[in-house]
């Protein structure tokens, strides 16, 4: 095993120190040229994004739930419409829901930690307009099987990929399937910035029509003159000139994201009391980016207490709850199999300050907790 030491999970000092150079000199000259709102360095950001994922319009906005929102709004989703969504994700999806004027309805979360496309069918009603799933941990979604229901339904999907960017399911990214989607930049995503933003995204010009006009003012972007309502939903020009500078590295840093979530596979499949996540393959019709490494024990806590003991953090995403359990935001369903599946979840560090040893310590002490 390699020699003790502390593994944080994550160290966002870390976001910041492994690139001070490059990113104090983007600081200067944004700065040196006063352009701090709706700049070049955006436009830039949103063609280059655009162009990564293969989908015609990327917009920055000021933060993934605020993206969410406006992909929701854009499709018209409001009073009176509910909309399912996956228990096992951030309340910032609900949320987006519930601003939009919809009813948020969870559905159970599949082995995979996805949406389970076949209790989406169950909870269709007359008033359903939308699915929106979660495309969670850096894995999308069963898209074929939430595009048949939403076709058979006549409903839209719209991603929750603010976990997702690089992912893809049967080679189309996530970010990609439905009519909008929305995607954060939080810092401890895989493409973080140094504060907040998002983007939104989608293939249909009237949509991208509207996510303009939301994020500014209602103001029409060529003559300046206020046509809809509208917010200020603006991602930084600041923000944008570090993302694109850190887009152009991305393809290296999901290639070792899937690197060290193939040494944690290696290192740990044949202990049977843990579920992994599914492995880096290329074979199947799934690329994940392992935005996290989400594993499921048994003894979820205990485990936890035993890697902070031997110095090694970890996280239980969202307090290990799914969101119907949120009995104070008025939820009533019961999920057995989300329930069961998040009362053993706990994400173990996977980020770019690790190196190989830091994992292996990981992987020492696990197997020293499961006495193997
Ligand atoms: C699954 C999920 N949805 C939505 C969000 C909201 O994004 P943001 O924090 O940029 O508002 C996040 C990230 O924090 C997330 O992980």
């Amino acid at each position: 095993m390699a020699e003790a030491r502390k593994v944080p999970f994550f160290n966002y000092p870390f976001v910041y120190t492994h690139e001070e150079k490059e990113l104090t000199e983007i600081f200067q000259d944004v700065g040196r040229r006063g352009a701090f709102i709706l700049q070049q360095d955006l436009r830039d950001f949103e063609k280059n994004l655009a162009e990564f994922m293969g989908v015609k319009f990327a917009l920055g906005v000021s933060n993934g739930t605020d993206g969410l929102l406006m992909a929701l709004r854009a499709a018209g989703i409001g009073q009176g419409d509910e909309v399912i969504f996956c228990s096992h994700t951030f309340i910032a999806t609900a949320a987006a829901i519930h601003y939009s004027g919809a009813t948020p309805i969870p559905a159970e979360t599949n082995e995979d930690h996805q949406i389970d496309p076949e209790h989406v069918k169950t909870l269709i009603t007359s008033k359903t307009k939308a699915i929106m799933p979660t495309q969670l941990n850096g894995r999308c979604s069963n898209m074929e099987a939430l595009q048949k229901i939403a076709d058979d339904h006549g409903l839209h999907i719209i991603e929750d990929a603010a976990q997702g960017l690089g992912a893809t399911f049967k080679g189309k990214m996530a970010g990609t399937f439905g009519i909008g989607a929305a995607m954060s930049f939080y810092p401890a995503k895989v493409l973080g910035c140094l504060g907040d933003g998002g983007a939104v995204f989608t293939n249909d010009e009237n949509i991208y029509e509207n996510y303009l006009l939301q994020r500014d003012h209602g103001r029409d972007h060529k003559t300046g003159e206020v046509v809809a309502w509208g917010l200020n939903l603006r991602l930084d020009n600041l923000q944008a000139a570090f993302l694109n500078h850190r887009l152009k590295k991305y393809p290296e840093v999901i290639k070792r994201r899937r690197e060290m979530a193939g040494m944690y596979q290696e290192f740990l499949e044949d202990i049977e009391e843990i579920v992994l996540p599914p492995a880096p393959t290329e074979e199947d019709d799934y690329f994940d980016i392992y935005q996290n490494y989400e594993v499921r024990v048994p003894n979820r806590d205990e485990y936890k207490a035993f890697l902070a003991e031997h110095g090694v953090g970890t996280l239980i995403q969202w307090g290990g709850q799914g969101i119907h359990q949120m009995k104070k935001l008025g939820f009533t369903q019961s999920l057995p199999k989300t329930e069961d599946i998040v009362s053993k979840i706990i994400l173990l560090p996977m980020n770019m300050s690790l190196s190989n040893d830091d994992i292996e310590y990981v992987c020492g002490i696990t197997r020293k907790y499961f006495k193997k």
